[in-house]
C-alpha cells in the first residue's frame, strides 16, 4: 500500500483517487502525524508527497519525516513536496522567480520509467503548474529529465534511490497524462500489482466489522441515500440479524422513495427494518416555520428524538452505524505547520452516539463516493439505488421556500417525479450531478382550456459538479425544457407555470434554501 503525505494542497484527495483507480490501496496522512513509529507500523511500499500552500523558504514550513528517505521505498514528490524533498536532501529552493500558474508544456530530455509507454524524449506535453518558488539547485544524485519554460527542473529524478520529483501536478485532469505517470510510479517503479478491488475490500471490511462488534448489536439509521444503504447491507453481511435498521420517514422524501427503501431492505435483502412513519409529526413541528435554518434544526432534532425512541424500543444497541466517507475523515493541514482538524459531523445523527452511549461503526470511512457506489454494486444493490443523485437530509422541506404544507409537498413530489422521468427518458440522468424541482410560494395567472388558472410556479434545477462545492447549471436544449414544462403543467395539479434556474454555484447554492 501507498502512503500519501499531505502538505495541505487543495488537490491531495485527487492523488488518492488516481492511485486507487489504478487498483492500489493508499491513505492520506498529514505530514505532522507521520513519524518514524508511524512509518514502521504503516510499512508503505511507496510514498507520495503532496503539494502544499507553504513556502520552503519560510522558517517554520512543513517537512517530510527524515525516516521516509531511509526506508528504501520509491518516493514521488509533487510541487511543494518536490521543494521540501530537495531542501531536505541538500538542494536549494528560491522564491521570487516568475510564477507559473496554470498550463505549461514540459519538454522531455531523458527517458524514465516514470513516463514509459506515455512520453517520449524530445517531445513536449501539457501539464498543470501552480507554484511560486522553485528548486534552483538539485539535491545530489538527482538529474533533470524534463524542463519547462519557467521551470528548469520540471521533473528531477534519482533513479538509483527511486526518488522522483515533479514541479507540476500529475493528479489533476489538466495534466492529461498525469494518471498514467502515477500508475507508472505505483506499478512499474514500486512494482505494485494493482489488485486492490472492491471484492477484496468487501471481505476485509466484513472481517473488520466482525472484529469490532464481536457479539454486540448494531443500530443503523437509513435515509434512503447511497451511503447509509451500502453501510447497512455491508454490516448485515457481516453480522446478520444483529443489525437493526431504523428508517425515520419524515414524509419529505421524493415520490415513492419511502416505499422503495422499505421494500429494498425487507423484501430484497430480508434485513429487519423498523419503518418509523412520522410524516405527520414532522409536518406538525414544521407548521409555521419558514426560515431555512430553523427548518433544518427542527428536522434534525426530531430525527434524533424519533431515532432514540425506536432504538430504546428494541432495547438499544452497543454500536451505531454511520455512513461516514473518506473525504469527511481526512484531516486537513493548515498552511504553516499547525494542524487544523476538520471532521464534518453527520447531519442525521449528530450528537446521538454520546447521548445514547454508543460506539461508532463506520465501514465506509476509507472510501470515496464513487468507491461506495462500486461497493454497493458488489453487494448487489440495484443500480437505481447506487447511481442516485444526492438528496439532502431535510428533503423537500428545503425545496419549498416558505411554509411547508402537506398539499405543497404532494404537488412538489408529483412535479419532481415527472421532471426526473423526462431526464431519464432523455438519457441525461447520469450526466447530471443533481436535478430536482422546487415549488415556489408564488401563484401566477394562467389559462387552461377556456378557464383562468391561479396556481403555483415550479422551478426546475439541474447542475453539473464534481463534489457539490462548485456547480454549473446544466445546459438543456430548449426542446427538453419545453417538453418537461408541458408535461408538468398538464399532469400536475396545482402548477401552471415552470421556470428554469440558470444560476451557477457560486454565487448561488445548489438547493434554493
Ligand atoms: P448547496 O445547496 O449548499 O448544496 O449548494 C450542496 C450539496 O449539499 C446538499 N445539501 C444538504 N445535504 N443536509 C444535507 O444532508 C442539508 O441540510 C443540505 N443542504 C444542502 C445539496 O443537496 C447538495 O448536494
Amino acid at each position: 500500500r501507498v502512503l500519501i503525505i499531505d502538505f495541505g494542497s487543495q488537490v491531495t484527495q485527487l492523488i488518492a483517487r488516481r492511485v486507487r483507480e489504478s487498483g492500489v490501496y493508499c491513505e492520506i496522512h498529514p505530514f505532522n502525524k507521520v513519524d518514524a513509529a508511524f512509518l514502521k507500523a504503516y510499512a508503505p511500499q511507496a510514498i507520495i508527497f503532496s503539494g502544499g500552500p507553504a513556502s520552503v523558504t519560510e522558517g517554520e514550513s512543513p517537512r517530510a519525516p527524515e525516516e521516509a528517505f531511509k526506508l528504501g521505498v520509491p518516493i514521488l514528490a509533487i510541487c511543494y513536496g518536490q521543494q521540501t524533498m530537495h531542501v531536505q536532501l541538500g538542494g536549494v529552493v528560491e522564491g521570487g522567480h516568475a510564477r507559473e500558474f496554470g498550463r505549461a508544456d514540459v519538454e522531455i530530455k531523458k527517458s524514465s520509467p516514470l513516463f514509459e509507454g506515455c512520453w517520449s524524449v524530445g517531445e513536449r506535453y501539457p501539464v498543470w503548474m501552480s507554484h511560486g518558488d522553485r528548486v534552483t539547485e538539485l539535491a545530489s544524485g538527482f538529474e533533470v529529465i524534463a524542463t519547462s519554460e519557467n521551470a528548469p527542473f520540471a521533473i528531477a529524478v534519482d533513479e538509483k534511490r527511486r526518488f522522483y520529483s515533479t514541479m507540476f501536478h500529475p493528479e489533476v485532469v489538466h495534466t492529461p497524462d498525469g494518471a498514467k505517470l502515477l500508475r507508472n510510479f505505483t506499478h512499474r517503479i514500486a512494482g505494485l500489482k494493482g489488485d486492490w478491488t472492491m471484492a477484496a475490500f468487501k471481505d476485509e471490511a466484513i472481517a473488520r466489522i466482525r472484529a469490532q462488534v464481536g457479539d454486540g448489536t448494531v443500530i443503523c439509521g437509513l435515509s434512503g441515500g447511497v451511503d447509509s444503504s451500502v453501510a447497512a447491507v455491508l454490516i448485515h453481511e457481516a453480522i446478520g440479524d444483529r443489525l437493526h435498521c431504523v428508517f425515520v420517514d419524515h414524509g419529505l422524501m421524493r415520490k415513492d422513495e419511502g416505499r422503495q427503501v422499505v421494500s429494498l431492505f425487507r423484501d430484497h435483502y430480508n434485513i429487519p427494518l423498523i419503518h418509523a412513519d412520522e410524516s405527520e409529526r414532522f409536518l406538525g413541528a414544521l407548521a409555521g416555520v419558514s426560515d431555512p435554518e430553523v427548518k433544518r434544526k427542527t428536522i434534525g432534532k426530531l430525527f434524533i428524538d424519533v431515532f432514540e425512541e425506536k432504538a430504546n424500543g428494541i432495547g438499544g444497541a452497543a454500536f451505531l452505524a454511520q455512513g461516514t466517507l473518506y473525504p469527511d475523515v481526512i484531516e486537513s493541514v493548515s498552511a504553516i505547520g499547525g494542524p487544523s482538524v476538520t471532521i464534518k459531523s453527520h447531519h442525521n445523527v449528530g450528537g446521538l452516539p454520546e447521548r445514547m452511549n454508543m460506539k461508532l461503526v463506520e465501514p465506509l470511512r476509507d472510501l470515496f463516493k464513487d468507491e461506495v457506489r462500486a461497493l454497493g454494486r458488489e453487494l448487489g444493490l440495484p443500480e437505481t439505488f447506487v447511481g442516485r443523485h444526492p438528496f439532502p437530509g431535510p428533503g423537500l422541506a428545503i425545496r419549498i421556500p416558505g411554509e411547508i404544507t402537506k398539499e405543497k409537498c404532494d404537488i412538489l413530489r408529483e412535479a419532481d417525479a415527472v421532471y426526473l422521468d423526462e431526464i431519464r427518458k432523455a438519457g441525461l440522468y447520469d450526466k447530471i450531478w443533481q436535478a430536482f424541482a422546487v415549488l415556489l410560494p408564488v401563484k401566477t395567472v394562467g389559462v387552461m382550456g377556456d378557464g383562468r388558472t391561479y396556481e403555483y410556479v415550479c422551478a426546475l434545477r439541474a447542475v453539473t459538479s464534481s463534489d457539490g462545492m462548485t456547480a454549473d447549471f446544466f445546459p438543456y436544449s430548449m426542446d427538453f425544457l419545453g417538453r418537461a414544462a408541458t408535461r408538468i403543467i398538464n399532469e400536475v395539479r396545482g402548477v401552471n407555470r415552470v421556470v428554469y434556474d440558470v444560476t451557477s454555484k457560486p454565487p448561488g447554492t445548489i438547493e434554493w434554501e
